[in-house]
């Protein structure tokens, strides 16, 4: 945990998590393994993420205001898509904003219960704000420089963490590949990053990454925070929507249908493309809402 992070309980399950101040709730709730409805994308025009704060304060969001009744807002019914976490909440789910609350067709499973015993355990420690004198630098053999972030005595299993160039590197290569393939595919369809009306972050790289880190180091074009979302478990929700509803199961034949393939591989343009989108912006990114605090 970070000092700066923010406990919030979900209630009736008791799930709680640690978040930073500007998290969505629907995003925290995600964390802690709660996965509302969200049939609207989390746009904040359907209503059914609504959720209700029975402890702390979390200020009513302007589409909150006009999707639940004034006498919902009183009792602290907010929509968890737009509400954000500023302090320690606790935050009752309605049954039916659960995404569970529509049909199932397994409810019970035949497993055995098993006692938690992990081989690995979260540890926190608190460190010192950093100067240019903390990072200890090391030059292998190699010629390559790592730097030691956490010492031996911090670490938990007694090895120094380092952070490596070629670490560095991996990043480099992942968000290359990716903002290449973003840049190219815009320039085909004519359009540029202001004109991308959302961005769906799924799985669990949807949950983990922060969308002000993730523009900060390029991954993701200059868009308002406001316009990337995280929608979870994507590939498990089409599935169970494919198999729930023919309707749905239409409209992915008809996009997959819609859908062209593009073979950035094939285009000439992308290793130039690449290479370019390796290097990390300067450091003139706004912030988001979610890392002000940070
Ligand atoms: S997901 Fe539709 S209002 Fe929140």
């Amino acid at each position: 945990m970070k000092t700066n992070e923010i406990k919030v309980v979900f209630q009736p399950s008791g799930r709680s998590v640690f978040v930073l101040p500007g998290t969505l709730l629907l995003e925290a709730a995600g964390r802690a393994g709660i996965v509302l409805q969200t049939p609207c994308g989390g746009r904040g025009t359907c209503g059914k993420c609504k959720v209700r704060i029975t402890g702390g304060a979390c200020a009513p969001s302007s589409a909150g205001k006009q999707e639940l009744s004034a006498a919902q807002i009183d009792e602290g019914y907010r929509l968890a898509c737009q509400s954000y976490v500023t302090e320690p909440l606790v935050v009752d789910i309605p049954p039916e904003s659960r995404f569970e609350a529509g049909e199932q067709i397994l409810t019970s499973h035949a497993g055995e219960k098993a006692t938690l015993e992990p081989i690995v355990s979260k540890r926190f420690f608190e460190l010192d704000a950093p100067t240019s004198r903390d990072a200890i630098s090391l030059v292998t053999d190699g010629n390559e420089t790592n730097f030691m972030i956490v010492p031996a005595e911090d670490s938990g299993n007694g090895e120094p963490i380092f952070l490596w160039q070629k670490d560095v590197r991996e990043l480099q290569l992942a968000t290359g590949a990716i903002r290449a393939g973003i840049n190219l595919l815009l320039r085909r369809v004519g359009l540029a990053p202001d004109d991308i009306h959302s961005v769906l972050l799924a799985g669990a790289f949807g949950n983990f990454i922060r969308r002000n880190n993730a523009r900060r180091i390029g991954l993701l074009p200059q868009i308002p925070c406001g316009r990337i979302q995280f929608i979870g478990n994507a590939a498990s929700l089409g599935a169970k929507l494919a198999l729930l509803s023919s309707g749905e199961r239409e409209r992915a034949t008809r996009l997959r249908q819609g859908a062209e393939h593009v073979d950035l591989s094939l285009d000439p343009e992308f290793q130039m493309e690449f290479g370019m989108a390796m290097m990390f912006p300067a450091d003139d990114v706004d912030a988001c809402v979610e890392d002000v605090h940070e």
